[in-house]
């Protein structure tokens, strides 16, 4: 049995409209850290799903005049194709309309219930169905005679209806005392105070269900109310490790990858709750930033999207999800363009690329593509190595930018090493002496392919095949490991393509 668990979430997406690429990047960050944690030793449960009820997708079904669960068969079945195209790792996908997230969550109202944490009464207020979310007075303003929402600018409207509320007032000391007792819950950092500042703000009781419509989870004992989406949705991350049903190997979770617009959902709301029903709270939030058009959020209210689809279509899955690793610094905002992806996908070919060319090359020639007999006592120089404590850290703080170009500058440093000793210039250097750099650059080249595998999995298992490592001896622990002498390698085909 494997101790070292970790258990990894993306949102849970609303399949109101096919996926873009703001969705895929939440999942593509998510991946590259299951991956990671994989490697180097975790059993990693990574988990992803869809988010199906409310009124809003309620709307957009009857748009199409369909009944909303068809509606979200068919587009729930986009998200699972997407994250194959993406090559996730996710080890389950969740549908909120399943029966083991509505048990779960019936389950979870009824702890709140015990805890007399719920209450009947009537909201009134503003609320915005495309965010699914209430907002103060205080944060909405008017524009163009419509009320809207300052941070997200979608339209609000007015809503009264009976409710049953969540004392989250009673929270705002818990959560504070809980934020200032775990430092690292809410990161990056820079997102922390923004939290902080809206508890320190006081907490009204939260509205958590809805009687003018009827898609969605009903509250146990009273029919005519359907629970808040959010409330349902949260829970899809604990419904998911059958938690109440004694299979709790994961909860509570690791990480929850998010975007920073549903930061107060997952760092304030959920957290309550699960005081609240006296159940384990998530140990870290990430709310990484936008991936922008323009100066935009791309959304489809906005018009603005990006077809991952298409980009990958053309481009390869493992190439964009390089690009928006290495190029998006991870928690913040990114513009992606087409003229920089094709900098970045070139770059990658001429250094990666092309080191493993040109060791393949001399080896193929020479040595008939076997690893060198290096001689008795010679050591690779520390400089080639790689320090795995490093990268372990990039990953554990969530620098995923950082671990990406890591990777590349490590390669740049391997291909100095070769222009430097010119292991085809047998003037200046014994035979000893370039059969000793070729095995050198083969080490370095297994540890750029194992260190590239969590970005790039595809060419990574692909190279990895060629110097005989299979995608289960894929490991941290392997870093820095030698090869066996003469043993038959064979010379990858194209790896990287070049764009003009
Ligand atoms: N269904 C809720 C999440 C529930 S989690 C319990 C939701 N869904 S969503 O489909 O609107 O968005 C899902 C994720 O995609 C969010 O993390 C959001 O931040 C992210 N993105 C949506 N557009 C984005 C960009 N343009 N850029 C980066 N990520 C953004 O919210």
């Amino acid at each position: 049995m494997n101790n070292k668990k970790f258990y990894i979430t993306t949102p849970i997406y609303y399949p109101s409209a096919k996926p873009h690429m703001g969705h895929a990047y939440s999942s593509i960050a998510s991946d590259v850290i299951a991956r990671f944690k994989r490697i180097n030793g975790y059993d990693v449960s990574f988990l992803t799903g869809t988010d199906e009820h409310g009124l809003k997708i309620q709307r957009a079904a009857e748009e199409q005049n369909s009944d909303p669960l068809s509606f979200c068969d068919k587009i729930s079945q986009t998200f699972i194709d997407l994250s194959n195209t993406l090559n996730l790792s996710n080890t389950d996908f969740i549908r909120t309309t399943e029966d083991r997230h509505k048990n779960t969550v019936k389950k979870l109202w009824s702890l709140l219930q015990e805890n007399d944490q719920l209450y009947l009464s009537k909201y009134a207020g503003w609320y915005s169905v495309s965010d699914e979310a209430y907002y103060l007075e205080n944060e909405v303003e008017e524009l163009d005679g419509k009320k809207i929402s300052k941070s997200s600018g979608s339209e609000v409207t007015w809503m009264e209806e009976e409710s049953f509320f969540f004392k989250l007032s009673d929270w705002q000391k818990p959560l504070l005392d809980f934020y200032k007792n775990n430092p690292d819950f809410i990161q990056p950092e820079s997102r922390k105070n923004e939290v902080i500042s809206f508890v320190s703000g006081g907490l009204k009781d939260l509205s958590v269900s809805r009687t003018t419509f009827d898609w969605g989870i009903e509250v146990p004992n009273n029919k005519k109310h359907v629970m808040y989406v959010w409330l349902d949705a949260l829970t899809n991350y604990l419904s998911a490790t059958n938690y109440f049903n004694n299979h709790n190997d994961f909860w509570p979770a690791d990480v929850h990858i998010i975007g920073k617009d549903i930061l107060r959902f997952h760092a304030v709301y959920w957290p309550a709750f699960l005081m609240a029903a006296k159940l384990p709270v998530p140990k870290q939030i990430f709310g990484h930033g936008w991936i922008l058009s323009g100066e935009e959020k791309m959304s489809k209210s906005k018009g603005n999207i990006l077809d991952p689809l298409e980009l990958i279509n053309q481009y390869g899955s493992d190439e964009i999800r390089y690009y928006l690793m290495k190029d998006v610094i991870f928690g913040l905002d990114g513009k992606i363009n087409i003229d920089n992806l094709r900098i970045t996908l070139n770059d990658l070919a001429n250094n990666i690329g092309n080191l493993s060319n040109r060791i393949f090359t001399i080896l193929n020639k020479n040595y008939e593509c076997k690893v060198p007999q290096i001689n008795d006592g010679y050591t690779i120089n520390s400089d080639l190595l790689v320090d795995k404590k490093t990268i372990i850290q990039f990953i554990d703080k969530y620098e995923l930018h950082n671990y990406t170009k890591f990777i590349h500058s490590y390669s740049s440093t391997i291909n100095k090493y070769v222009n430097d000793n010119e292991p085809w210039n047998k003037k200046n250097n014994s035979e000893q002496n370039i059969k000793n750099i070729l095995f050198s650059t083969l080490v370095a080249l297994k540890n750029i392919f194992i260190l590239l595998y969590p970005v790039m999995p595809l060419v990574s298992i692909k190279f990895l095949k060629s110097l005989n490592v299979n995608e289960n001896e894929i490991k941290i622990d392997n870093i820095n490991e030698k090869l066996t002498i003469n043993d038959q390698l064979t010379k990858p085909d194209i790896l990287f393509k070049k764009y003009e």
